[in-house]
């Protein structure tokens, strides 16, 4: 597969100057190696992809699989000084979802689905920018199943592009991603996750279901607020969960 960096790089470069474009055959994780980078003090912008990634990272400590030729796997970093960091990966999620098919699903806080399976996931880490700074090293991680991949002892089999968009490849949906994806950075940044609110609803594959959280908390599903706390009506009243510690299904 021959990847459209080129044409990458030119449709962002002008909302993120200094942007380099980089792709790499193999790494352990495309996260670890900006967060390595950033960390040496590489704190300029850049698309990172990767073809394989041996040691793909999820939230919660989980793994994330992927195989060359089948997933799109990329990280995108840059500095931001957001107000508050409160709803970023479900603004990327809102903007990468827009982008792809309006069949595509958001699941609070980072998971893109198709139906109820699930087609792709976001993972943001931040690196301190410097001593005298609120401004942190943004590291968008995304990782998305292109063509269908095994079940790997799920219940429900992954979703993939391909069910959408029969012939679009990584290199295609990385190029209708990618644009969307740094303006909502940009936009996330000056203005919070409240503008994202909306979108983020029409998509919400949660609300109005009832749900289960890892920290045994359950009840009925109602979107998200402005901050995107997740709310949810209990037996003993409203909640809004804002924890990234914690994992939520539908329990129906
Ligand atoms: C999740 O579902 O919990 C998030 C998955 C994020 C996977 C992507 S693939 C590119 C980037 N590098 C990683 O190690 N993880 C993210």
């Amino acid at each position: 597969m021959t990847w459209p960096l080129e044409t990458v790089w030119e449709q962002s470069v002008a909302r993120l100057p200094g942007l380099t474009a980089e792709l790499l055959p193999e790494i352990d994780s495309t996260n670890s190696e900006l967060m390595r980078r950033a960390r040496g003090g590489r704190l300029d912008p850049v698309v990172l992809v990767a073809e394989q990634q041996t040691a793909g990272r999820g939230r919660l400590g989980r793994t994330w699989h992927s195989d060359p030729g089948a997933s799109l796997t990329f990280s995108v970093g840059r500095v931001l000084e957001p107000q508050s960091w409160w709803g970023l990966s479900l603004a990327v999620g809102a903007a990468i979802a827009e982008a792809l098919h309006p069949s595509v699903r958001l699941k609070w806080p980072n998971d893109l689905w198709v139906g109820d399976a699930k087609l792709g996931g976001i993972l943001i880490e931040t690196a301190g920018a410097g001593p005298d700074t609120q401004a942190r090293y943004a590291i968008v991680g995304v990782g998305l199943n292109v063509r269908a991949r095994p079940a790997d002892g799920l219940s429900t089999p992954p979703a993939f592009l391909q069910q959408l968009h029969p012939g679009m490849d990584a290199g295609a949906a990385l190029l209708a991603i990618m644009p969307p994806l740094v303006a909502a950075l940009q936009r996330f940044e000056a203005e919070g996750f409240a503008p994202f609110r909306d979108a983020f609803g029409r998509r919400d594959a949660l609300a109005g279901r009832p749900v289960r959280l890892s920290d045994g908390t359950a009840g009925i599903a109602q979107g998200v607020d402005g901050q995107g706390a997740l709310l949810v009506h209990t037996a003993a009243g409203p909640v809004a969960v804002t924890s990234s510690e914690v994992s939520v299904r539908p329990a129906d």
